[in-house]
């Protein structure tokens, strides 16, 4: 795989900006086009460094006319499929439950679906909300890293990028050394 700097620049700074407008834009991001009965908060999907913790919120909407009501005890969360106990997760209040996970490990799904995949559920039956949590480590150094000049006009690099769920964005530059020119 070989990648220009200047391009992968301007495409990461172009994608800060869509998330940006993406987080202030909607309130409830959880189905598209439809309004649930409820949300999960933060929006988005979730990248944690490994070992750090990670929390999320999930709250019944009362004034929606599938939530009315309910409270805390009708919302739960399940984590790849798995119903989430307590001390996971807690009541928050009284529309709300909380899933904190105080110590972060990576996904043993493997690609393509090394994350975690969060639901919260109303009655246990009704989905709410979906994200997915990227548990993964620090930007790491790349291995075999080959770089091919031909005559001075074009340099073709190569290398391999480690395993890592959260994607590491890798910019290439280069300097040239008159001297040894
Ligand atoms: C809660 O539900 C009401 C009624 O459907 C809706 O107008 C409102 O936007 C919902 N709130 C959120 C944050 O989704
Ligand atoms: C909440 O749970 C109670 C008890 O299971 C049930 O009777 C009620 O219909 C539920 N309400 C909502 C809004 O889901
Ligand atoms: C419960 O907590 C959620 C998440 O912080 C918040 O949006 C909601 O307004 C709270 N509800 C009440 C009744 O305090």
């Amino acid at each position: 795989m070989s990648k220009h700097f200047g391009g992968g620049l301007s495409a990461s700074l172009v994608c800060a900006t869509v998330l940006l407008l993406w987080g202030t834009a909607h309130a409830n991001d959880c189905n598209i086009g439809f309004l649930s009965s409820g949300w999960i908060s933060p929006p988005g999907d979730l990248h944690i460094e490994k070992g750090q913790p990670w929390e999320m919120f999930c709250v019944l909407n009362t004034s929606h006319p599938d939530g009315q009501g309910g409270s805390y005890k009708n919302l739960s969360f399940y984590i790849d499929n798995k119903l989430a106990g307590e001390p996971t997760v807690k009541k928050y209040n009284e529309t709300a439950i909380r899933l904190y996970v105080p110590v972060s490990q990576v996904s043993s799904n493997g690609p393509p679906h090394d994350f975690y995949g969060v639901t919260c559920k109303q009655n246990h039956v009704t989905g709410i909300c979906v994200r997915h949590v990227y548990v993964g480590y620090p930007p790491q150094g790349v291995k075999d890293f080959q770089c091919t000049s031909y005559n001075w006009e074009r340099l073709e690099c190569v290398w391999l990028e480690p395993y890592n769920p959260i994607e590491t964005t890798y910019a290439l530059s280069y300097q040239v050394s008159l001297r040894s020119r």
